[in-house]
């Protein structure tokens, strides 16, 4: 195959990343890749272990027994699968999303996951979301993109996801744990959230969800 197509979104948690990635994958039949799903996947591993996130040692020795996989169910849904069970939901719990920071800033977790998502990239049509995609996982990708929007907004769109699932969301605190996970991100040592400088930065506090589709739709297929 030629040169394969690769599109990288970044940006804070709750800015409508992979809202946006899913349906620009399923219009231009691309893969797409979630990373932060695969940091959570590790996040739930070291739970179901039972492992304190402070030993660091024991959390780089069972990564090897981690394998994950992406599937789509044909519906433009990307499920995820870690040692053969499907973990999807198991990764959006609250507990994942708070503990999930301390997982992302292990460098040894990172190198594994960077090459993961780099081999996935190297054959196939992507479009990948996450914190460092545009400036560490895919440096050469063609299309680049920082997405964000205020706390406010983000804080708005995550609880109403999650009160979709039939959870009672309390919005302040809702708000101040993005805070709080969009700081540790940004400040930690490896591969700090920030916009690339050849990423185009894209606030959607005022834009709603198709127009932003159709924005880096008409952009990627120009
Ligand atoms: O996109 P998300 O909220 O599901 O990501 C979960 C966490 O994983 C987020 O707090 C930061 C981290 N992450 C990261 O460090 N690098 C990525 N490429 C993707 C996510």
């Amino acid at each position: 195959m030629t040169k394969p197509i690769q599109v990288a979104i970044d940006g804070p948690a709750g800015a409508g990343k992979s809202s946006v990635a899913k349906v620009l994958a399923k219009r231009l039949n691309y893969i797409y890749l979630d990373t932060g799903a695969m940091y959570r996947a590790v996040t739930w591993y070291v739970l179901q272990k039972k492992i304190s996130f402070a030993d660091t040692a024991a959390i780089e020795q069972i990564l090897p027994e981690i394998e994950l996989q992406f599937s789509e169910d044909g519906e433009g849904n990307w499920l995820l699968f870690c040692n053969g069970q499907d973990i999807s939901q198991e990764i959006r719990t609250t507990e994942v999303s708070n503990n999930v920071s301390a997982i992302a800033m292990l460098t040894k977790v990172r190198e594994e996951m960077v090459r993961q998502q780099q081999k996935i990239a190297a054959n196939h049509n992507v479009i990948m979301d996450g914190r460092d995609i545009c400036s560490t996982v895919l440096p050469e990708a063609q299309y680049k993109f920082f997405l964000t929007a205020s706390l406010e907004e983000r804080a708005k769109r995550r609880g109403a996801e999650l009160e979709a699932k039939g959870e009672v969301v309390d919005y302040e605190q809702l708000r101040q744990e993005i805070a709080l996970r969009d700081e540790k991100d940004s400040k930690r040592e490896v591969s700090p959230l920030r916009q690339a400088e050849d990423a185009m930065l894209i606030d959607t506090s005022n834009l709603d969800f198709s127009t932003v589709v159709e924005k880096l739709f008409s952009i990627i297929t120009k």
